[in-house]
């Protein structure tokens, strides 16, 4: 404190510094609290700083108690405010740790100073708990005692309670509190207007159960495992956490993570929408949990109750039967396609010949599908004559294959090996027909010529033999063509059906027959040789 300010406040009528502003209701009470001392027991000065050059720390008590003014340890208790104590005052400690100025203003239903001084507000949520609560200014040490707050709506009127369970628009507006104090047998009452504001609800009707877990959720979960089951609920208030809880059945579930089965929460603010998580913790999971029933609850002064029912059940293994029946049907499938396909090869390939027209279309400079043989069955029981032209002829005319026929297509005269040879060559396949007894059948170095040939070109060779044909009793050089050849039974009626198997075994083994090339080759390079 500087001098020059030390000098000031022992001038009368002089507050050096901003004063402390005391309103005061006529005949009501305030205290003039000067501060605490470091040390107990220091006296406290007070006087007025106005043209009233008193000091009340001076007087008697009875004087004090004259004057209306009361000096109670570092405080001036101002009991019954009159006129006569408005102005300046000034304290200070003894000790000068604390000097304090005050402006007293005695409010009357007249003075316009005061308008709006002795008013303060408060506001509360709607639905919400509200508690109003009377400005604790200016209240006298506790010498003096307090017999308790008085509270009425608007100015004077209805006696009313200062706690709102759930407060409503139409609680909002003044109210009156009226603290009362008791000394020496005299009331003295310090009057302050509180304003209620009664603001919009921010907690919503209902708290939303967000989507983890919903009602009758199951988790799967293992045996002897743990597991973490989150509750969530979306709020406004973090202090509404305690109200998100874990059941299981009846039960409550308890905060304590050192139980086998415990809950914690947590609250996540830092979203508008306020989270609060509740997770249920069962370290290892036994058989009998599986049995119960787990809930997580919800409960709030502001809505009704709320709840999710959980269920634990057991973990499904992985299972490889879907696997394994696809494997097997697989193979079934492969298995019946073969299966198929050896059975009904013969029919599929002749079925595709036939609709698709799969003929090779290359050219490859032959000009007969097949080269019909005879050859001399050894025992006798080859294809007669008849049989043999009705062969040629259904394979030529029904069949459409043009085939190169020994006693037709070679000249007469001509040199037989050669001629046959050139057959040979010019054929795509070469028929073997059992015979009984043939005339003009190949001799046996004839046979070895025409196999090696064959080999050499690679051409198809089929091999038909009657039901009693035995390939053990053919010549040497026949049961080498019969070896290197597709064999094709002929029995004894296979002229008269062409869809008997003959056929369709005769037909698989040779080419497909090519329509195109009808240029008779042969004729003129026979007619070359023969020249
Ligand atoms: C109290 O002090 C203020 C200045 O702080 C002065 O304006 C006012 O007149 C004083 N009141 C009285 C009653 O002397
Ligand atoms: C006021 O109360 C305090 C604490 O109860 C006590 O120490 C003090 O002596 C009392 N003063 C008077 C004047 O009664
Ligand atoms: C103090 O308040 C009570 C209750 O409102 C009232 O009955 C009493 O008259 C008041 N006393 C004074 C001195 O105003
Ligand atoms: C938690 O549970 C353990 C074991 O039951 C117990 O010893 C401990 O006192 C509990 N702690 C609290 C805070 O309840
Ligand atoms: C609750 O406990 C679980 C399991 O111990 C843990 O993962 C989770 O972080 C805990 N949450 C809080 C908020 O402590
Ligand atoms: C709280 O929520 C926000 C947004 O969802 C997220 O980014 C943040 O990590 C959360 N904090 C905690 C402590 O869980
Ligand atoms: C979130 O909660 C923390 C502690 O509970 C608090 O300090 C912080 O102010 C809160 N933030 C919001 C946005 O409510």
């Amino acid at each position: 404190m500087s001098p020059l300010l030390l000098l000031l406040t022992l001038l009368p009528g002089v507050c050096p510094m901003k004063p402390i502003e005391i309103y005061v209701k006529e005949d009501e009470m305030a205290a003039l609290y000067c501060g605490e001392s470091s040390q107990s027991n220091v006296r406290t000065t007070w006087k007025r700083c106005d043209t009233k050059q008193e000091v009340y720390s001076d007087m008697s008590a009875s004087d004090q108690r004259q004057k209306g003014v009361l000096v109670l340890g570092n405080s001036l208790v101002i009991l019954s405010a009159s006129v006569y104590h408005q102005g300046n005052y000034s304290c200070s400690l003894k000790d000068s740790s604390n000097k304090a100025w005050f402006t007293v203003t005695v409010c009357t239903a007249q003075s316009r100073a005061c308008e709006g001084k002795l008013q303060y507000s408060s506001s509360c949520y709607t639905h919400e708990a509200c508690t109003l609560s009377c400005p604790d200014v200016n209240i006298p040490p506790v010498n003096i005692t307090s017999n308790g707050i008085i509270w009425h709506k608007g100015e004077g009127g209805a006696l009313a309670i200062d706690y709102f369970g759930s407060v409503e628009e139409k609680d909002a507006g003044v109210y009156t509190c009226i603290r009362s104090y008791l000394y020496y047998g005299q009331i003295y009452n310090m009057t302050f207007k509180v304003e209620l504001d009664v603001q919009p609800s921010k907690i919503p009707q209902k708290y939303i159960l967000i989507t983890s877990p919903r009602n009758n959720d199951e988790v799967p979960v293992d045996l002897g495992s743990s597991v973490v089951i989150p509750c969530e609920a979306v709020t406004y208030t973090c202090s509404d956490s305690d109200s998100l809880f874990w059941l299981i059945g009846e039960s409550f579930v308890e905060i304590n993570n050192s139980l086998r089965v415990f809950y914690n929460y947590s609250c996540n603010n830092s979203t508008e929408k306020i989270k609060i998580t509740a997770s249920l913790v069962i370290k290892e999971v036994t058989e009998e949990d599986l049995s119960e029933q787990y809930i997580c609850k919800l409960e709030s002064d502001h809505q009704n109750s709320d709840f999710v029912t959980v269920n634990l059940i057991l973990k499904v293994r992985p299972s490889y039967i879907p696997l394994t029946l696809c494997i097997v049907g697989f193979m079934a499938v492969m298995v019946v396609t073969s299966v198929v396909y050896v059975k009904f090869k013969v029919d599929i390939t002749l079925f595709f010949r036939d609709t698709l027209g799969c003929h090779s279309s290359a050219s490859d400079g032959k000009s007969y599908d097949a080269f019909l043989m005879c050859y001399e069955s050894s025992t006798g029981a080859g294809i007669n004559a008849s049989d043999r032209r009705c062969l040629e002829s259904i394979l030529e005319d029904r069949f459409g294959y043009s085939l190169c026929l020994f006693d037709r297509d070679v000249l007469p005269g001509k040199d037989v090996a050669e001629a046959v040879l050139d057959c040979v060559e010019l054929s795509r396949a070469v028929v073997l027909v059992p015979t009984s007894p043939d005339p003009v059948g190949p001799g046996s170095g004839l046979l070895s010529a025409i196999h090696e040939a064959l080999v050499e070109r690679q051409t198809r060779l089929v091999f038909i033999s009657t039901e009693t044909t035995q390939s053990p009793s053919l010549p040497e050089a026949l049961h080498l063509l019969c070896e290197a050849g597709h064999h094709v039974t002929w029995r004894g009626s296979s002229c008269l059906q062409p869809s008997s198997s003959f056929w369709k075994q005769l037909r698989y083994y040779l080419p497909a027959p090519k329509h195109t090339l009808k240029v008779q080759l042969l004729p003129q390079s026979v007619q070359d040789v023969t020249s």
